[in-house]
C-alpha cells in the first residue's frame, strides 16, 4: 500500500521548542485519528500507532511487512501511566527496576483487556517502554494514548538510528516521519520479562544485564536462550521476535573472532581475494586496505560500537557487487557488548569464523 504522501517533520533533537511542539502536536493528532507516525527515541526510531485502535495497529504490520504473530510493545510518556494498561502495581519486580524508566528498557507485564490482541499477538502480556529522548517524550505526552511501536524499519532489516534510515525503508508507507537526529543508544531497548519468576532477560540492550541483576537482587535474572542461541522451528519462543531473521543487510554477514593481529591479517587477506566489506574497530582501520571499510568505533568503547553498528550494516547495502560482509567482534560479553554481540549474531545468522 502506498500512501499519497508521507509528511516529514524535522524537529530539533534537543529540548523541543515552541515551533517543534506545533509540529509534534500535528503528528500526535494524526496518530490519535488512526494514522501511523515514525518518531525518534534514544534506542532506535519507532513506527507508532494508537495502541488502543486495532485498525491503526494493523497499519504498522502492513507498512513493515511484519508477521502478525510478533507482538508490539507500547510506549508511554511516564511509567506512572502503566497501571492503566497493565497490572504494574501488583508486580513484585517492577518497583525494583523502576529507576531505569524513562530509558532504554522494556518491561513485559500482565496486560489489561483494553490493549487489543493485535498489539500483543494474543499474548496475555505486554511490553511497556518509556523513552527518555525529549522529542519522544513530548510526542507521547501530546498523543495521550499508549503508542504501539516496533522499530521503524522494514521487517528483517537493521533498525533505524536516524531519520534517513526510516525514509529509506518507509517513505510512502506511513503518514508522518518525525526527523530529529541520531539515536544516542543505537540498539533497541533491553527487554525484561517480569511475568515469569524469576525475571528473564529476553533481549539485551542499553540497560545492561549486570545493572538489572543488581537491581533485582536477591532475585536472579535468567538469560533467555534466544539471546545467544538460534531458535529452531517449533521452539517455544519466550521472546517471539527472536525467531525471525533480523538486522540483516542484503549481503551475507560473517563474524570474525580471534586475537587482533590474526583477525586483521585474515581480513586483509579477504580484502585482497574477495569483493567484501569490512566492519572494523577504529584502531585497526589503518592496518586494512582503505576501500569498503567501516569504522565501528574503538574496541574499548562498546557504547560507540552500539551507536554505529546498524548504520554500518545498512551502509554495506550501497556497495554494488560485494559478496560478503565481515565484522570483527570482541570476545568480551559484558555490559553493552552483550547487546552488540546479540544483534551481530542475528545479522550473521550465527556465522562466526574463529581465526
Ligand atoms: O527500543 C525499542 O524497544 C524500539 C523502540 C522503537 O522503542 N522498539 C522495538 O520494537 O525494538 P520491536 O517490535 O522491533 O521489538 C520488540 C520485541 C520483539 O522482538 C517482540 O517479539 C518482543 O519485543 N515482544 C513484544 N511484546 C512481547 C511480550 N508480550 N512478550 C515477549 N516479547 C515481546
Ligand atoms: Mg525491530
Amino acid at each position: 500500500m502506498l500512501l499519497e504522501k508521507t509528511e516529514i517533520l524535522t524537529v530539533s533533537d534537543g529540548v523541543p521548542d515552541a515551533i517543534d511542539r506545533k509540529k509534534l502536536a500535528h503528528a500526535a493528532e494524526i496518530l490519535r485519528r488512526g494514522g501511523t507516525v515514525c518518531f525518534p527515541t534514544e534506542t532506535v526510531y519507532g513506527l507508532g500507532a494508537n495502541a488502543l485502535d486495532a485498525a491503526a495497529v494493523e497499519q504498522i504490520f502492513l507498512a513493515k511487512g511484519r508477521p502478525q504473530d510478533n507482538p508490539l510493545i507500547i510506549h508511554l510518556d511516564a511509567i506512572e501511566n502503566a497501571e492503566k494498561y497493565c497490572f504494574a502495581a501488583e508486580n513484585p519486580y517492577l518497583e525494583r527496576i523502576r529507576h531505569f524508566f524513562p530509558g532504554p528498557v522494556t518491561a513485559v507485564l500482565k496486560k489489561r483487556d483494553l490493549i487489543p490482541d493485535v498489539v500483543t499477538a494474543s499474548l496475555p502480556s505486554v511490553g511497556v517502554r518509556v523513552p527518555s529522548n525529549p522529542v519522544a517524550h513530548a510526542f507521547l505526552a501530546l498523543c495521550g494514548v499508549p503508542v504501539a511501536a516496533p522499530s521503524a524499519n522494514l521487517s528483517g532489516r537493521p533498525s533505524p538510528t536516524c531519520a534517513q534510515h526510516v525514509i529509506d525503508d518507509l517513505y510512502g508507507k506511513v503518514d508522518v516521519i518525525i526527523a530529529a537526529g541520531n539515536s544516542s543508544v543505537g540498539l533497541e531497548s533491553t527487554i525484561v520479562s517480569l511475568v515469569v519468576d524469576p525475571p528473564m532477560l529476553l533481549r539485551p540492550g542499553g540497560v545492561t544485564a549486570e545493572q538489572l541483576e543488581e537491581a533485582l537482587s536477591p532475585a536472579p535474572l535468567l538469560l533467555s536462550d534466544a539471546v545467544l542461541s538460534e531458535m529452531k522451528p517449533g521452539d517455544k519462543a519466550s521472546a517471539p521476535g527472536m525467531k525471525y531473521k533480523h538486522y540483516a543487510p542484503k549481503t551475507p554477514v560473517s563474524l570474525v573472532s580471534g586475537p587482533k593481529e590474526h583477525a586483521t591479517e585474515f581480513l586483509r587477506e579477504k580484502q585482497r581475494t574477495e569483493r567484501c566489506a569490512v566492519l572494523a574497530f577504529s584502531e585497526d582501520v589503518s592496518s586494512l586496505l582503505p576501500t569498503q571499510v567501516f569504522d565501528i568505533g574503538r574496541e574499548d568503547d562498546p557504547e560507540e560500537n552500539a551507536r554505529r553498528i546498524f548504520a554500518c550494516l545498512r551502509a554495506t547495502d550501497r556497495l554494488p557487487g560485494i559478496t560478503q560482509v565481515y565484522v570483527h567482534i570482541t570476545d568480551d560479553r559484558r555490559g553493552v557488548r552483550l547487546a552488540v554481540f546479540n544483534r551481530l549474531l542475528k545479522a550473521s545468522a550465527y556465522r562466526i569464523l574463529y581465526v
